[in-house]
This record gives C-alpha cells, structure tokens and sequence, in this order.
C-alpha cells in the first residue's frame, strides 16, 4: 500500500504548456490522498533500479503515457503492456511529445547518450537527472544552453516508496516544471530541494551511500554477535530485524534520533558502556565524518 508523500502536486498540463511556462493551460492541484490525477507524458531513459523504482511509482499515481528507452529487455518486463518501450532514441514515436524526460542511465553512458534527446528540449520538456555527478552544466552542453535540467539524488530506498531525494532546478526551470519534477520524485519518497548546486555533493555521500553505511552497520552488528558465541542463524536474524526496527522506529516517531538512543540507554547499564566505547573521540562520530568527507570529495572529483 502506498503512503502519498507529504509534498505531491500533480500535473494536469500539456507538455508545452509546462515547457513554455505557460502555467494558464498548467493546472496543478493539490493531491488530497484517495484522489489521482493523471501525470503528464514521460520519457524516461533508463529502467534499471532507480529508473524502475520511479516508473512503478508514477504508474501507481496514474501516468497516462510514458515511453520507456532501455535496450536491455528483463529490465522492462515487469512493467509490459503498461509502458511503450523502446531500445534506441530512433525508435521513439515521432508524435511524442513528453513533459519530462528522466535520466536514469549510468552516468558514464551520459556523453554518448544524452544528445540524442536534444529534440525534446527543443520542444521544451524538463530534464529530470538522477545521474550521480553529471552537473546542469554538462547537461546543457549535451542538449542545448538553454535547457531546463533538474539534477536529483536519490537513494535505494526508493525501491520500497521510502527514498530521499535532494533536487537542485537550473536556471530557466519554470514553477511549473520544479512542481512536476517535485510530483516525479514524490513517488519514490521524501524530497528536498537545495538551493546550491554543490550541496547534490554532500547529499550523495549522506543519502545517496547512506543505505551502504546502514547495511554496514547491519554486517558488523551480525560478526560481532557471532565473535560473542552466538549462531550465525540468530546473530544475522538479530542484526537486520534490529537495524529494520530501528530505522522503521525512527521514521514512525516524532522524537530524534539522539532521543530515541538515550530511551534505550540506561545509567551504569550494557548500552551505556558500549556507546562509551562507540563514542570515543577517534571510535564513530571521528570515522562517520572522514567517512562523510571522503565520499563528498570523490563526488565533486567526479562532477570535474
Ligand atoms: N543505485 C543507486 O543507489 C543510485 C542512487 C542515486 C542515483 N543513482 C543514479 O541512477 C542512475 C541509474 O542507476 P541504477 O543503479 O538504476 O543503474 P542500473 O540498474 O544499471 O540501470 C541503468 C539501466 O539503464 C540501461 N541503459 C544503459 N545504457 C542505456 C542507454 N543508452 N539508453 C537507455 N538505457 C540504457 C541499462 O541497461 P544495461 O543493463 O543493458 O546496461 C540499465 O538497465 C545512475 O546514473 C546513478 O548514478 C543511483
């Protein structure tokens, strides 16, 4: 079942009309729970994990077109007789006209790809990236200086309906088209919008690898209850069922994350004198900010 994401405002444009900022033939309501409004024509170029993850969400909230570029079959099938899907730019029915168009191919695929869709910004659609670094700029030299590009990070949780996503608007995005953009992402989760281009860096080595430090949390947690002489069986149930509670605790509660660690720690009890030990100076909070650091370093080197 899904949960409507606390920001969800749908499209009831025309694809010109949004591409234009022409927002008298734009209407865009508020969505009001049980209520589904059609989303506007996408393309979307890639149908991989994330780009899956969003066509399911948008097929959930009532997508009323959508051609699908991905040249690898498996990848699609779940999805046959609800999407057109087509291997190639050159198999695109010459009559579509989408909205947006969503890439979700690796980024190192962007150069040899991307122009092929310079046509759409011609027309005046939004592109929606969720390519880990592959800056507006880079894009607008792939498709055109003036097109409007939105750059989006999400992360795997999206696969569930329960991603978070950091989203920056190029110059020249219209409200109407950041509205969209905002609809597309809502479908996969919570979404934020940073006012710095830059800031997608950070957001990358927090939520983008978040999941990874998570997991990673999930697999020491199991080894070390192993090393206490504990069965694998046991210790690897413990340690995901105690990692899934605590995330889905966090999520379900009003409280922080700091208050929730001091309700399960007692004076002079076992968690006190384990999180004495985690909290040293140099032990996690010291490793989590060189760790953090690290990532966001590599993701500007990789943004060039
Ligand atoms: N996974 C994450 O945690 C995450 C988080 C944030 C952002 N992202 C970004 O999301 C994008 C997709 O990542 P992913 O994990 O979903 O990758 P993925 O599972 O490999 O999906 C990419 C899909 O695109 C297909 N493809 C390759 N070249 C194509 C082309 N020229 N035209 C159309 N489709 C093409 C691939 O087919 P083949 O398998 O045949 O190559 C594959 O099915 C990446 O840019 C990544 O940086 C991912």
């Amino acid at each position: 079942m899904m949960r409507w994401p606390r920001r969800c405002w749908i499209a009831l444009a025309k694809p010109e009309a949004l591409g234009a900022g022409v927002i008298a033939r734009a209407s865009f309501q508020r969505q009001s729970g049980g209520m589904s409004e059609k989303l506007p024509p996408i393309l979307l170029i890639g149908c991989g994990k994330m780009g899956g993850a969003m066509l399911s969400g948008w097929l959930e909230q009532g997508l009323a077109d959508a051609v699908v570029v991905e040249p690898h079959a498996p990848a699609v099938a779940a999805f046959a007789g609800r999407v057109r899907v087509v291997a190639d730019a050159a198999a695109i029915p010459a009559d579509f006209r989408p909205a947006a168009v969503v890439t979700a191919i690796k980024p190192q695929e962007a150069p040899s790809s991307v122009p092929a869709y310079a046509r759409f910004a011609g027309q005046g659609a939004l592109f929606l990236s969720i390519m880990a670094g592959r800056s507006i700029a880079s894009m607008q030299a792939a498709l055109g200086a003036g097109t409007a590009v939105v750059r989006a990070m999400p992360n795997t949780p999206a696969a569930i309906r329960q991603g978070f996503t950091a989203a920056f608007a190029g110059p020249g995005v219209t409200a109407a088209q950041k509205a969209l953009a905002d609809a597309l992402l809502a479908a996969i989760g919570e979404v934020a919008w940073v006012d710095q281009e830059d800031h997608i860096n950070p957001v990358t080595a927090v939520s983008g690898g978040g999941p990874a430090y998570v997991f990673l949390l999930a697999e020491v947690l199991e080894a070390a209850a192993v090393e206490q002489g504990l069965p694998r069986d046991l210790a690897r149930r413990m340690a995901r069922a105690t990692v899934a509670g605590s995330g889905a605790l966090l999520g379900a509660s009003e409280q922080d994350a700091a208050e929730l660690r001091r309700a399960v720690t007692s004076p002079k009890g076992t968690t006190e004198r384990a999180l004495a030990v985690l909290m040293e100076p140099d032990a996690w909070p010291k490793a989590m900010s060189r760790a953090i650091h690290a990532a966001t370093d590599r993701a500007r080197e990789l943004a060039g």
